[in-house]
């Protein structure tokens, strides 16, 4: 793969069905979760990008086996107190905060020193929200400048804990959850709302969870220890890639789309109440519930007259792997969009608010911010001619595609650097442009 996309034409329109790769956050929690259950599971539609692969290779390394079967990921469990290991293991967590967050917390009971490291992106992100609550379980943990490299001591006596998770964090959430999985007690959580995958699954393999919601905060309450059965899922594909498609289609001419089999769990749809608040008009179609996770398809068409908005702050959370894409479509809004307490997209995998910002003014877009506030001033008749260049973004897999997406939509000759960065989370983004008719090389 060349380092670099050049796209010098936007896309003509285009009607098409999609499918799009496996939902991330499923697949990493469904490898995790395999490696701890007892028996064989198997997982089909499993995300194959280098996170997910990650996270099989790391479980491999602790002992648990698997092996792909035409498109079927079977893997060996052996419980909760299961992981072998040898003297000083050193785990590589890549680019993935979800699988070095929550490969922390299946630690937590193992009594031997761990070293988990990852590229240079995640070494810049914050690991302290994870030590912290993992100390209080009785975990030995060390980091590096708060963040990783880190070193963990596991131990069979854990605590139970109460936690407040008040980032709105999901990782830091599951990482608590699969932690209080291997502790003798109640441990008891609340947390601010985020994505509810981890919550569902425990659910769904009769793991002792009780569940309380409230409009600002989820309480939980997990019973450890608790061994489960191995088990069957099919991912649905992941809203986070079908994201840039939205967007494609939404600021095309004369297109539409339909994106097939797509987890809609209500944690992870902020992008489209945004945009249908944005006058988009998408839909869903042959909704179904699979395992408590909702599916459906998701249809899309072509809008001209997109609105700017206020954008509620409980959305962030829904949303907040889509704002650089939301932010492209506030540039091409009617009015001024605003936006609040972004604070967290600047904990991402690179720091996205910045980026978000500094693309916007490169493309000719006012911003006003203030903190982690942010006014974006709207051009509906936005056209590039200009040559722009994308570069040191931390191979950011969000901002390559967002800018091809910029690129495909808005015009002008672009260079993108680090195409790679795609391999993260959608290795088939590039192939599935094409298959929409774009030219690019
Ligand atoms: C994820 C949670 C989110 C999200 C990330 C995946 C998960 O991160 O940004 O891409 O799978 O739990 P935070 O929990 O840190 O907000």
């Amino acid at each position: 793969m060349k380092n670099f996309l050049v796209i010098n034409n936007k896309i003509k329109s285009f009607n098409k069905n999609i499918t799009v790769s496996g939902d991330k956050s499923l697949s990493i929690r469904a490898v995790l979760l395999a490696s701890q259950a007892i028996g064989k599971s198997r997982i089909s539609n499993l995300l194959e990008s280098e996170d997910v692969l990650n996270s099989l290779k790391v479980i491999k390394k602790l002992g648990s086996n698997f092996k792909k079967k035409n498109n079927l990921y079977e893997i060996d469990g052996y419980g909760l107190d299961s992981f072998y290991l040898r003297k000083k293991l050193r785990i590589y967590t890549g680019n993935s905060g979800t699988l070095a967050r929550l490969i922390l917390g299946l630690l937590a009971n193992v009594n031997q020193e761990v070293k988990i490291y990852g590229d240079k992106s995640l070494s810049k992100r914050d690991f302290s929200r994870i030590s912290n609550p993992l100390k209080v379980f009785g975990v030995n943990i060390k980091l590096s400048n708060n963040s990783l490299p880190a070193t963990i001591i596991g131990t069979k006596y854990l605590r139970p804990i109460n936690y407040f998770e008040n980032l709105g964090s999901a990782q830091c959430k599951s990482a608590v959850m699969l932690a209080a999985l291997k502790t003798n007690g109640v441990t008891k959580i609340k947390a601010k709302k985020s994505r509810n995958h981890t919550e569902l699954l425990f659910q769904n393999l009769n793991i002792p969870i009780k569940l309380k919601k409230t409009k600002k905060f989820d309480f939980i309450e997990i019973s450890g220890p608790s061994n489960f059965s191995s088990f069957n899922y099919n991912i649905p594909g992941d809203i986070s890639s079908s994201a840039f498609f939205i967007v494609l289609t939404l600021l095309s001419k004369n297109s539409s789309i339909l994106i097939k089999n797509i987890n809609i769990n209500p944690s992870r749809t902020g992008i489209i109440k945004i945009l249908n608040k944005m006058n988009a008009n998408i839909t869903f179609k042959n909704k179904k519930v699979y395992k408590g996770e909702a599916v459906a398809d998701i249809f899309v068409k072509s809008k001209s007259n997109i609105k700017s908005i206020k954008c509620p702050e409980y959305m962030n959370s829904s949303a907040i792997d889509e704002f650089l894409i939301i932010f492209l479509v506030a540039a091409k809004a009617k009015g001024v969009s605003t936006f609040k307490n972004l604070g967290e997209l600047n904990k991402k995998e690179s720091p996205r608010l910045d980026i978000g910002i500094n693309f916007l003014k490169k493309i000719g877009i006012k911003v006003l911010r203030k903190k982690n506030d942010i006014q974006i001033y709207g051009n509906p008749k936005l056209k590039l001619k200009d040559k722009y260049i994308m570069k040191d973004f931390l191979k950011d897999h969000r901002v390559f595609m967002m800018s091809s997406v910029a690129a495909l939509t808005l015009g002008g000759k672009w260079k993108i650097y680090d195409q790679e960065s795609i391999k993260t989370s959608f290795p088939n983004f590039i192939k599935t442009i094409k298959k929409l008719g774009a030219k690019i090389n």
